[in-house]
């Protein structure tokens, strides 16, 4: 004989309350997930759980956990997770539930959105842009903040990559749940085409993407989301400045004079789009040697130039928020898909990026610092 309700089922329920479901973050307890669980005189525990889609790619970690869950509640000795998938009412109840959680469309355009929003960007490619992106997210994921990553380089993406995601989004119909590595939920063009096949599409395609994302993907309440944005002035950093105008820029340069006048035409997009400039982050910076010396592959002082440049420009203070040195130990880190920031935080490049992670955290999140609009 079984039972559906008794003191060791409750128990039972709130261990499980500490399960959070990979994808949606959230304790499996509240989105539907767990049915019926029953425990018999021996003390064996069988727990229904549903999993939102059949293919779900996280259904063995979810039975591992709720299995470790369930044997961790006091009169459990052993557990077995009895698979189902949600019905498609059962889905349709989740995903309004979620979009009432901030998941409604495109939520980091809504005027009481409190996520923090920064679009990274850069005068010309290869400066380190993306790189500087996915160590932020992560060192701010590792503080404690709840982060999620767009990457906009539609045609040059490589944001999976340098975090090391192989994991394709799962779908609930048309919301789509983006992977999350080391914290960051993070979604990218290149996790919908196959291996490193180019993406030919023009601007209203490129626009349609963008906000394809910020209406689809479910990122739920997060504090900061960050943008990776390719190269330059085009058409999806203007698209970025429309569907997200409350977005700020931080602006990454070397330090050549050359790169920083790039960087600060860059820069001067905000005049176009009249987004702010959060800062300006030099990357490449000089090198300290094994032997002491310093080496200036790239020049320096390229990012304060730009910074100073910026403020005079803006008519407000853009501040330099940190220089990155060339650590090769950065790079390795990008190949290997394990951010530096997070993968060797005590390196020169880790603990410059760690601090700039921390002087944005430092910036909270909330209304402050955005232009309200002027009642007549
Ligand atoms: N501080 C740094 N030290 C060493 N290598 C770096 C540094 N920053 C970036 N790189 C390397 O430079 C290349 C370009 O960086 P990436 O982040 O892809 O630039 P972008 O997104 O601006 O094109 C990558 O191979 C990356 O690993
Ligand atoms: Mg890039």
């Amino acid at each position: 004989m079984s039972e559906t309700s008794s003191p060791v089922i409750d128990r039972i329920r709130r261990r499980l309350d500490e399960v959070i479901d990979p994808e949606l973050r959230l304790p499996i307890t509240q989105i539907g997930m767990v049915g019926d669980i029953s425990v018999d005189e021996g003390g064996a525990a069988e727990v229904q759980v549903k999993l939102t889609i059949e293919a779900c790619p996280m259904r063995s970690r979810i039975v591992q956990d709720v299995t470790a869950a369930a044997v961790r509640a006091e009169g459990v000795t052993t557990a077995e997770v009895d698979l189902h998938v949600m019905s498609p009412e059962e889905r349709a109840a989740l995903k309004e539930q979620l979009r009432a959680g901030g998941g409604k469309t495109n939520p980091f355009s809504q005027p009481d959105s409190l996520t923090k929003v920064y679009a990274v960007a850069s005068g010309k490619g290869g400066v380190g842009k993306s790189s500087v992106t996915v160590n932020l997210a992560c060192a701010l994921a590792e503080q404690g903040l709840k982060v999620g990553v767009v990457d906009a380089d539609v045609h040059g993406f490589s944001v999976p990559g340098l975090m090391g995601i192989t994991a394709k989004p799962t779908r609930l119909d048309e919301m789509i749940l983006p992977p999350v590595a080391y914290g960051v939920k993070t979604i990218s063009i290149g996790m919908f085409v196959d291996g490193n096949q180019a993406v030919a599409w023009r601007g209203p395609m490129l626009h349609r993407a963008v906000e394809q994302f910020l209406n689809d993907v479910y990122f739920g309440d997060i504090d900061v989301l960050l943008l990776d944005l390719p190269p330059g002035t085009g058409d999806i950093a203007i698209s970025v400045a429309q569907l997200l105008p409350d977005s700020e820029l931080l602006v990454v340069t070397t330090p050549q004079a050359a790169a920083a006048d790039i960087a600060e035409r860059a820069g001067a997009l905000s005049t176009q789009t009249e987004q702010k400039v959060a800062g300006v982050i030099e990357n490449m910076g000089p090198m300290t040697m094994p032997d002491g010396s310093v080496l200036e592959l790239f020049g320096s002082g390229g990012g304060q130039v730009v910074a100073d440049r910026l403020s005079k420009q803006l008519g407000a203070e853009v501040p330099l928020l940190g220089s990155v040195p060339l650590d090769t130990g950065l790079r390795q880190a990008g190949d290997d898909g394990a951010p530096v920031a997070v993968s060797s935080p005590g390196s020169p490049a880790g603990s410059a990026l760690r601090s700039i992670a921390a002087e944005l955290a430092a910036r909270g999140r909330g209304l402050s610092g955005r232009s309200l609009p002027l009642s007549v």
